[in-house]
């Protein structure tokens, strides 16, 4: 046994773990602290949650509903992705969530601006190579209870709930996307009518700004800006976004 895995037997979830077949058992996150997940990842309108083991949905339910994300998650037990899509379904959520049945060690999770998980340490320590490959630089990672083992938190939370208490685990995935302007920008923009919040995002666009430095002064989502930035691009202003991880 190595260390992570003896870190993981002082939790309540390991109990459960005991006769399954699966990485993890279901224990689900009490609403309280989903919510508080939520809050501390910041999550806004418009941006794409996914939750590792989807359990009975609770977590992209809540990220749909009351912080307006899109949301996905995917589950290893059938019964588990039956419950969860019936329960999005009665919601009228379809369009906003998906429900995924598969493994996530070998789902795409490249769309994600933030991801939860509600996992073991050690399985946390076997999803991180692929959460660093595949997740882009300012996604943010949060984890109840367990850490990741080798990445440094942003926020350690401890919350107390009913009977225990629960820590809340803040990530986010380092590096920068720097959109580099065409070389002829001048020359280019004057033929192209571009409304207020595009002119906004180009002129911020200097070949040393992050993207997450024109979120941050414009109040944008990533997201958003990348997505007006694809469009800068279509239209010849911007010739590529360098990625430093
Ligand atoms: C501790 S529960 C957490 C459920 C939910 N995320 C929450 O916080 O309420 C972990 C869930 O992950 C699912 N699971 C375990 N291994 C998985 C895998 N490799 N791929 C997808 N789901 C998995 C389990 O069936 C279980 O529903």
């Amino acid at each position: 046994m190595n260390d992570e895995q003896e870190k993981d037997i002082n939790n309540p979830i390991f109990f459960a773990l005991i006769n399954m077949p699966y990485d993890v058992p279901f224990v689900p996150t009490p609403e309280v602290v989903v919510r508080r997940m939520l809050q501390l990842a910041n999550v806004r309108s418009g941006e794409v949650v996914y939750d590792l083991g989807c359990g009975d949905g609770r977590i992209v339910i809540m990220a749909a509903r009351e912080f307006g994300a899109r949301a996905a998650c995917i589950e290893i037990r059938k019964d588990l992705y039956e419950q969860t899509l019936r329960r999005v379904k009665e919601l009228g959520l379809e369009d906003r969530v998906k429900v995924i049945y598969g493994n996530f060690f070998e789902e795409d999770l490249s769309e994600a601006d933030v991801v939860t998980m509600y996992l073991l340490t050690s399985v946390n320590e076997r999803i991180r190579p692929k959460l660093e490959r595949e997740l882009r630089p300012g996604v943010r990672v949060v984890s109840h209870d367990f850490e990741v083992p080798g990445w440094k938190p942003l926020v350690v939370e401890d919350l107390y709930e009913e009977w225990r208490s629960h820590k809340i685990y803040l990530y986010k995935i380092p590096g920068l996307e720097i959109p580099i302007p065409v070389e002829d920008l001048e020359r280019r923009i004057k033929a192209i009518n571009l409304d207020e919040e595009h002119m906004k995002v180009l002129e911020l666009i200097n070949g040393n700004r992050s993207i997450e430095e024109i979120s941050n002064k414009t109040q944008l989502t990533m997201r958003a800006i990348r997505e007006i930035i694809s469009d800068l691009m279509k239209q010849g202003l911007v010739k590529e976004i360098k990625v430093i991880k």
